[in-house]
């Protein structure tokens, strides 16, 4: 039975993504639109009841014609916000109500693999707010402004910290309440675990892949090309 609603955010307008005329989340990687990777992925599973994308207000009247080619009983357009937490809440607003679990995806992770998704699935299913996470490889820095200069004012201890990706997974009622929050709070985060943490929850992590990297700067796009095809 399906009881998993999805919702993609794509709704940005990539810009550290350099010139291009075509938005960043529907350019072509790996054979095919960026978002196209995403819906599919979430398609392929028959427990996921309902995936929003949210595009930009532009793209969801009138939306690119290879997203006809889905499963269009099971794909709704939202239209986006100002920042990403705004277009998580939109989407979130229009999943069927019916789908006690939701997973909030960036299509700017179009090689996520199906891995990933059964992993964050099966912690939310045991009620945990999940997130596939990796190690850091680079000594982290934290940074002050001295004399106009940037400086470093200490350095943090990698081994515990790491880097997260999306899919993340909600109890449904969890993510909603923590949207409600940030919304009566005024909340920015750049994920949707960091509205949880305030609240108190518990985030679980599972590992995540080097294939789920966020496509963000136009150098990103020739190294998930190459990491593609190793894969294929
Ligand atoms: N996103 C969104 N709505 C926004 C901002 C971001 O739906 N107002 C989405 C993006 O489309 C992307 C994901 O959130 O799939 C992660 O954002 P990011 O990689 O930062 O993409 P952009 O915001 O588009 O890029 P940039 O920050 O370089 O402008
Ligand atoms: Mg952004």
């Amino acid at each position: 039975m399906a009881d998993v609603g999805v919702v993609i955010v794509a709704a940005g307008t990539g810009s550290r993504s350099g010139e291009s005329a075509e938005l960043k989340q529907f350019r072509w990687i790996a054979g095919k639109p960026m978002l196209l990777h995403s819906i599919q992925l979430f398609h392929e599973r028959s427990d996921v009841g309902m995936v929003v994308c949210v595009l930009p207000r532009d793209r969801a009247a009138d939306p690119p014609p290879w997203i006809f080619q889905c499963d269009l009983d099971r794909l709704l357009i939202s239209v986006g916000g100002g920042d990403r937490v705004d277009s998580v809440r939109n989407g979130l607003e229009d999943l069927p109500p019916d789908l006690p679990f939701v997973l909030v995806h960036d299509a700017a992770r179009p090689l996520t693999p199906a891995s990933v998704v059964e992993a964050v699935l099966s912690e939310v299913r045991r009620g945990f707010v999940t997130v596939p996470a990796l190690p850091l490889h680079d000594t982290i820095k934290s940074v002050a402004n001295g004399d106009g200069n940037k400086v470093v004012a200490g350095t943090l201890d990698r081994s515990t910290l790491v880097r997260v990706q999306t899919p993340q997974g909600f109890p449904r009622a969890t993510l909603v309440d923590a949207h409600s929050r940030a919304l009566r709070d005024g909340t920015v985060a750049t994920d949707d675990a960091a509205l949880c943490e305030v609240m108190g929850a518990t985030v679980h992590l599972v590992p995540g892949s080097e294939l789920s990297m966020k496509i963000t700067t136009e150098a990103d796009f020739a190294v998930a090309e190459v990491l593609a095809s190793r894969d294929r």
